[in-house]
């Protein structure tokens, strides 16, 4: 059976802010082409507060299996799967290539450990700090544990308040690193 590659689509900025009172904190239209790209036809995960940050005519997300995770049994998301447990949306998400951890916050914490890549949008610059706000944040990240294999700019325009990067990562096997360091100890010892 294959056991799918765990990956993550997100947007953050400079100081790791993705959401703020339960929506985007930015309107970056050519990143929601970027995100529909990535997650087309794959099963998408997805904390219940981002499922219903979602707009109406994107809720479910089209084309995509919908596994929105809950604490809640009477959480009710007509056209999508509600799941209780990250091990059920896992499973609901079945034998596939990739599954994508589409957010928000919280997920993004949980699963880190299990994620294989990062379809980043590394926003440039600081969405001002606002009193009261609700701000979530995506989790720090050791950047030596990455390999970037896809980056691509895109520049401020007058539907772009920022500019941004696209940038695929992956992440660094282990393995020859330890396999490496054995052979090491063995020719020394
Ligand atoms: N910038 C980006 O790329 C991006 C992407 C996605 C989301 N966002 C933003 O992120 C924000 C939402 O993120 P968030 O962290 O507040 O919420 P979230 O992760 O979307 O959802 C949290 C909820 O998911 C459920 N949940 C989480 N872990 C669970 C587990 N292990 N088992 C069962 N249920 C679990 C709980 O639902 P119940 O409370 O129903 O039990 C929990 O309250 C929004 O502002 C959204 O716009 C940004």
């Amino acid at each position: 059976m294959i056991t799918p590659r765990i990956a993550y689509v997100v947007a953050i900025d400079a100081n790791r802010l993705i959401g703020r009172d339960n929506a985007l904190p930015w309107r970056l239209p050519d990143d929601m082409r970027w995100f529909r790209a990535q997650t087309m036809g794959k099963p998408c995960i997805m904390g219940r507060k981002t499922y219903d940050s979602l707009p109406d005519r994107f809720r479910p997300l089209p084309g995509r299996l919908n596994i929105v995770v809950t604490r809640n049994r009477e959480y009710d998301a007509p056209g999508a799967v509600v799941v209780h447990s990250l091990a059920d949306a896992l499973a609901a998400a079945g034998a596939v290539e990739e599954v994508i951890i589409v957010g928000g916050a919280d997920l993004f914490h949980e699963l880190l450990p299990q994620v294989d890549r990062l379809y980043l949008t590394d926003v440039h610059g600081a969405v001002e700090a606002q009193a009261g706000a609700h701000d979530v944040f995506f989790p720090p990240i050791d950047p030596g544990q990455w390999r970037e294999v896809y980056r691509e700019h895109h520049p401020a325009d007058d539907r772009h308040p920022f500019p941004f990067t696209w940038l695929i990562l992956e992440r660094k096997e282990l393995e020859p690193q330890i396999t490496q360091i054995s052979q090491i100890l063995s020719e020394n010892l």
